[in-house]
């Protein structure tokens, strides 16, 4: 379906917007591991499921429409994109990851790619000097996050990709915070973006989920073969949940974005909280990149206690949200990084990325903000009378 539409309009009319064989508004799911072949001499587009199914095919056109690429892949889970994408890389090549990459990806890049033979470097995606300094004649790729997980920095996603393409480097980007709806790294000349569609794109926290969404018509070649290779595919009613949840994508965002711009900028006036990040701050560093490479800042947030124990106090005071691994759902979700997103890393790399055991990461939901601010408030007070109290029995 044509681009001259909004993309709230092309969520919900795309290409599998009615099954042409029957009418049906919803894409059918097809339960068929194998598909008959009319003839002996030529087979039809489906042979077999893993290699692809008219469900799964309908979610991956829909990705690609959305991020405008070519040609979409859908995963078992995001962390399934992430690694059949990484191998499209051969044994000696080196790559160059953003240092406060997502710690299932410094997981993976670290203790699996490592025993492959293939070198990694962590660098500062900001610091484009440094980006430079570190390409070595076998650096491959160069592979992104923005905003990143869990401090919110921004990448700019142009510069780096001049700097790949300057180097003959591929670009990866993991879209999974902002997806489609708020910014096409496609568009900036990415080649590969990924998501974790068990996020935003699901959106109702009911479904793990990835995507790979590619523009050159050889590199999906290349990915189509490692997917059917691999055999790392996702099921059918997974792919129709997907499916479901991208048609409600941008008033999902657009509302939570608004209570998370609302939400930063309260806890900012907070004495208990050390430092917010959200790029929609007036004083976030990569605000103004943002603003020129997405349409949003995003609906996910973080916020530093000076200690464990006050985050701690807070967590277990809040009602609203539930206090789990994951964001990008209609509920408010409350993380703990250090334990959560981030339990992969050793301690000491993670203070080097500045997520302290402090650091709270809160994705919002679709809850009343106001709600939402008072759930804070009220959590906020237990620390307060928690601080006054150990104040007193340390004077008794
Ligand atoms: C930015 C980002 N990328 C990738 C992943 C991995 O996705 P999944 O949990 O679907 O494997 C996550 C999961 O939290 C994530 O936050």
């Amino acid at each position: 379906m044509s681009d001259k539409y909004h993309i709230q309009t092309r969520l919900l009319h795309n290409s599998h917007k009615v099954h042409e064989e029957t009418g049906a508004v919803s894409v059918p799911i097809h339960h068929s591991s194998t598909f008959h072949q009319f003839s002996f001499d030529g087979f039809g587009d489906f042979e077999y499921a893993r290699g692809s199914n008219p469900t799964r095919k309908a979610l991956e056109d829909v990705i690609a429409e959305l991020e405008g690429g070519t040609r979409g892949f859908a995963f078992p889970s995001g962390m399934a994109a992430i690694s059949t994408a990484f191998m499209l890389l051969s044994k000696g090549d080196h790559i160059l990851v953003t240092d406060d990459v997502y710690g299932g990806t410094y997981r993976f890049v670290t203790e699996v790619l490592q025993r492959y033979g293939i070198d990694h470097t962590f660098v500062d995606m900001t610091n484009h000097e440094e980006v430079k300094k570190q390409i070595k004649p076998n650096t491959k790729l160069l592979y992104i996050e923005t905003p990143s997980n869990p401090t919110l920095k921004i990448t700019d996603i142009k510069a780096i990709v001049a700097i790949s393409k300057a180097h003959g480097c591929l670009t990866f980007c993991d879209n999974t915070f902002l997806t489609p709806v708020f910014q096409r790294p496609l568009d900036l000349g990415v080649d590969v973006v990924l998501h974790s569609a068990t996020k935003f794109l699901g959106g109702h926290s009911d479904v793990m989920a990835g995507l790979a969404v590619v523009k050159d018509e050889e590199l999906g070649r290349q990915l189509a073969f490692l997917h059917n290779a691999f055999g790392s595919i996702l099921g059918v009613q997974d792919c129709w949940i997907v499916l479901r949840g991208i048609k409600t994508l941008q008033v999902r965002m657009n509302a939570s974005s608004k209570a998370a711009l609302t939400i930063a900028q309260w806890l900012q006036t907070r004495k208990e909280i050390l430092k917010v990040y959200y790029p929609g701050l007036e004083d976030h560093p990569g605000k103004s990149i943002q603003e020129q490479q997405a349409t949003s800042h995003g609906a996910v947030l973080s916020f530093e206690f000076a200690s464990k124990n006050e985050a701690k106090t807070f967590v277990e005071h809040m009602k609203l949200p539930v206090f789990a691994v994951s964001l990008g759902a209609v509920e408010s979700i409350l993380s703990y990084p250090a334990t959560m997103s981030h339990g992969a890393m050793p301690r000491e790399e993670r203070l080097k990325r500045g997520i302290s055991d402090g650091l709270l990461r809160l994705s919002v939901g679709l809850e009343d903000v106001s709600d939402l601010l008072s759930d804070f408030e009220q959590a906020m007070r237990a620390i307060e009378d928690q601080s006054c109290s150990s104040l007193q029995e340390r004077k008794i």
